[in-house]
């Protein structure tokens, strides 16, 4: 790889990556919680956010949107929450059932309440919370924070935001995710701290997960609204579409954190219209970006290497690392990227990234990743599941396929065994 950088990672991530014992979150910029702001209402409901231990890490679970669109019911809501449990993605972290748009009834009813849909809703939304919570999941719902949804089918919550938290509570809803249509051009953050507080006076602990497209730069005020925020327009099942996505969002990374987090978009992960290389990419750049992992596909007939992309362990505990850093692209030679982010336990994630149409070799130097050049680390291979032998000192390097990432999270050795080693090798033994 050459020595063209284009962003080479900022003083922070050397920090946490330098200091010794446990790495705190005390670097990260505070959420509106200092002295000034203390009574104030935004700070009480900041507090409140961050108390209730929502979003401490990224969101995991999936939603109907994706794959779905409009073509919705109750039977799907059921049969997904089955398969999430059955398939074993349940015990890997993936939480919510997420309905999206198209729920309800085009009109409210006599008392202005939002009423499901009679023809794929029949039983009501009370019903399937229980079921979904007798699973062990939670249930996500969708509004808008305009007078009509995106799909025109449903009425939006603007005017009604105390109303609609306040019934999302009463059903039993643990998520809402709030979209932007037909908005009456009323001030974004008005109309999303609107809800973000009748969400907190519903009664209900509610993760609020915005979806304004990134509208007002929403990361830069996206912790004191809610738990996340989409960074871009819509995803879809394409290479460029989920580049551009993966892009987007990167230039927000030092805005995410525990309580709320940068949001790409749902997964195209088994949807079709990319590679399985891809795909194990777009799995790859959303987990180190810390990003909400929600699979798009129909999980009910996923094939077993879309299985395998959406259950990888190692890949998901990157995600969901309590230190809550997002990783970044770093370093980029034409095609051929870096991406790096540190993790608890002052270890490193590494993904190398081929963009490029041809296979090529992408290397990571400790400098790059700000390690000591002299660092002894072990290396493992997330998508291989193997110990990764280093030959050369104070770099990792890969020969990574079209379109393909390699991935990797390094341990530094001890202190202790780094003197050791290197005692050993000036006495030749
Ligand atoms: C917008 C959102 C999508 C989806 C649709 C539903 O386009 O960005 O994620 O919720 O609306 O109509």
């Amino acid at each position: 790889m050459g020595s063209h950088y284009s962003n080479v990672l900022g003083g922070l991530f050397i920090l946490i990556i330098m200091s010794p014992g446990p790495t705190t979150a005390t670097s990260r910029p505070e959420p509106m919680m200092n002295e000034s702001s203390i009574g104030s209402d935004r700070a009480t409901s900041e507090r409140s956010l961050l108390a209730n231990e929502l979003a401490l890490k990224p969101q995991m679970g999936w939603s109907t949107w994706n794959h779905f669109h409009c073509d919705i019911n109750e039977t799907l809501v059921r049969e997904t929450a089955d398969a999430m449990v059955s398939m074993g993605l349940a015990s890997v972290g993936y939480q919510y059932i997420n309905i999206d748009d198209c729920w309800a009834e085009q009109n409210r009813d006599e008392q202005g309440n939002l009423v499901p849909r009679a023809s794929s809703f029949p039983s009501g939304i009370i019903t399937l919370a229980d079921y979904v919570h007798q699973k062990g999941l939670k249930l996500g719902i969708y509004s808008d924070a305009g007078t009509e949804t995106c799909s025109d089918t449903m009425p939006g919550s603007l005017g009604f935001e105390e109303q609609d938290a306040k019934i999302f509570a009463s059903w039993g809803i643990d998520y809402l995710k709030y979209d932007n249509c037909n908005n009456d051009n009323e001030d974004v953050k008005d109309r999303y701290y609107k809800m973000k507080q009748a969400l907190l006076n519903s009664g209900r602990e509610i993760f609020f997960s915005m979806c304004e497209w990134g509208q007002e730069d929403v990361a830069t005020w996206g912790q004191s609204a809610g738990n996340s925020w989409r960074t871009s327009g819509d995803i879809d099942d394409n290479w460029e579409s989920m580049t551009s996505h993966a892009d987007q969002n990167d230039q927000w990374a030092s805005y995410a954190y525990p309580g709320g987090w940068n949001d790409p978009d749902i997964l195209e992960v088994g949807n079709g219209g990319m590679t399985q290389a891809e795909y194990r990419s777009h799995f790859s750049i959303w987990a180190l970006a810390k990003a909400p992992l929600l699979i798009g596909c129909d999980i009910r007939y996923m094939d077993n290497s879309t299985f395998k992309i959406l259950s990888n362990k190692e890949v998901i505990d990157v995600n969901q690392d309590g230190l809550g850093h997002q990783g970044r692209k770093i370093k980029q030679d034409g095609d051929l990227e870096v991406w790096a982010g540190p993790l608890s336990g002052n270890k490193v994630a590494v993904v190398l990234w081929n963009r490029g149409a041809t296979e090529a070799t992408i290397t990571a130097y400790w400098s790059d990743l700000g390690l000591n050049a002299t660092t002894l680390v072990t290396a493992r291979d997330l998508w291989d599941h193997s110990r990764v032998r280093l030959p050369s000192k104070g770099q990792i390097s890969a020969s990574v396929p079209t379109h393909d990432c390699k991935m990797y999270v390094l341990s530094p050795m001890p202190p202790s065994t780094q003197r050791d080693r290197s005692a050993a090798k000036r006495s030749n033994v």
